[in-house]
């Protein structure tokens, strides 16, 4: 579905937490489980085979076009492997779920010891509902510590993205439905040896959400030393069910004005807020941002995301496209939903409300060209 005008709301709910320098309010959060003191996601994440931290770019040309003093662009095309960034949350929550069970921190220095130290463990399957990235990655986690998975994505999921989680040794199953309905479908399966993994949270199921967003930690420690001379003071994120805002919101909220980005069709995250509670946003979701098509807020980031985001921003198709066009001029390689933070920056410049004009903006490119298809009728050969 395509409609016309971008829609933004100024966060009501916004709580800042610094108030004539006394802090009045926690938007940070809890860590929650599992982050001892010498364990820390980017700790394991380095440990992983292939560790690299992912590029910033400097974009003066778009920068000086939308009235910034800086653009900053976090590309995560290519994260451990993989197309997006969700492999950071996905491999955290894993870990921690697999020491849980163990009951002791394993001692490994590789992926063959770490195996070796899950024996006990015995035979296990990893389940995952996904629109794409986060599944793929869950498939990633299972084929590398030798467990099966089971991935589930909703009707419609392109080719490609299903292919990519099916080569990663993943059968995948495709609901007849939404997103929405493919995370209960996978609930359903857990067992004892059933693990789901998701990236989301419902009533009773929170702890492996919450360390899929600590997870996502590793991306702002990176950034810390990347912009260290320069940190962003606006920092523009794309929002599905708010885990990766939530990281946003606990990193940046007290020192940043943060600025979600959702698709108008499924903006469940700016239906919330201007409600004051979560809001479910029926489908169909037929964005072409499909890491977006959410329609209901996950419950553990909602809090989170309400206190700490100050502008909610919802856009359409032909914004994504228009921002993919943008990040391939600077030689930035972006999906329709990776690049969707860029449309809502535009869209934030364009309505005025957001205050944005000269000030150093940092924008998440979450995926790379995950469809390359539509990569191709969008903006032309992949690279
Ligand atoms: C590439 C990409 N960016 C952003 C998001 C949004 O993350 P979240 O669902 O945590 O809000 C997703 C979710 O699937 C995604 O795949």
């Amino acid at each position: 579905m395509r409609q016309a005008a971008p829609v933004l709301l100024v966060n009501p709910g916004r709580r800042h937490p610094v108030v004539g320098g006394e802090v009045v309010g926690e938007v940070v959060g809890e860590a929650g489980p599992g982050v001892g003191p010498d364990e820390s996601p980017a700790a394991l994440h380095r440990r992983f085979p292939g560790y690299a931290p992912t590029r910033v770019v400097d974009a003066p040309g778009l920068a000086a076009e939308l009235g910034l003093a800086s653009l900053a662009v976090k590309d995560e095309s290519e994260r451990l492997g993989l197309p997006s960034f969700k492999i950071l949350g996905a491999s955290w929550a894993v870990y921690r779920l697999l020491v849980g069970r163990l009951g002791r921190e394993p001692e490994w220095r590789d992926l063959d010891e770490l195996r070796s130290e899950l024996t006990p463990l015995g035979a296990l399957t990893l389940v995952a509902a996904t629109d794409g990235n986060h599944g793929r990655a869950v498939a990633h986690m299972a084929r590398l510590l030798g467990y099966q998975a089971r991935i589930f994505v909703p009707a419609g999921t392109a080719a490609a993205r299903i292919d990519a989680i099916e080569s990663e040794g993943a059968p995948v199953t495709v609901v007849d439905g939404t997103y929405d309905d493919a995370v209960r479908a996978s609930a359903e399966l857990a067992a004892d040896d059933v693990l789901v993994v998701s990236d989301t949270s419902w009533e009773g199921y929170t702890e492996v959400p919450r360390t899929v967003i600590e997870g996502y930690a590793t991306i702002f420690a990176e950034v810390d030393e990347q912009l260290a001379t320069a940190p962003p003071d606006v920092v523009v994120v794309p929002m599905g069910v708010g885990a990766l805002a939530a990281a946003v919101v606990r990193h940046y909220a007290d020192h940043a004005t943060v600025i979600v980005v959702e698709p108008l069709s499924a903006a469940c995250g700016l239906h919330s807020a201007a409600a004051g509670f979560p809001v479910e946003v029926p489908g169909p979701h037929d964005s072409i941002m499909a890491g977006l098509n959410c329609g209901m807020v996950s419950i553990i980031a909602w809090p989170v995301v309400s206190a700490g985001v100050d502008v909610f921003v919802a856009v359409d198709d032909d914004a994504a496209e228009q921002a993919m066009r943008d990040l391939a001029q600077i030689g930035v390689v972006a999906g329709e939903t990776g690049a969707a933070a860029l449309a809502g920056l535009r869209a934030a410049v364009a309505a005025g409300t957001a205050d944005v004009r000269g000030r150093n903006v940092l924008v998440l490119c979450t995926e790379g060209a995950t469809d390359p298809l539509a990569y191709e009728r969008i903006v032309g050969p992949h690279p």
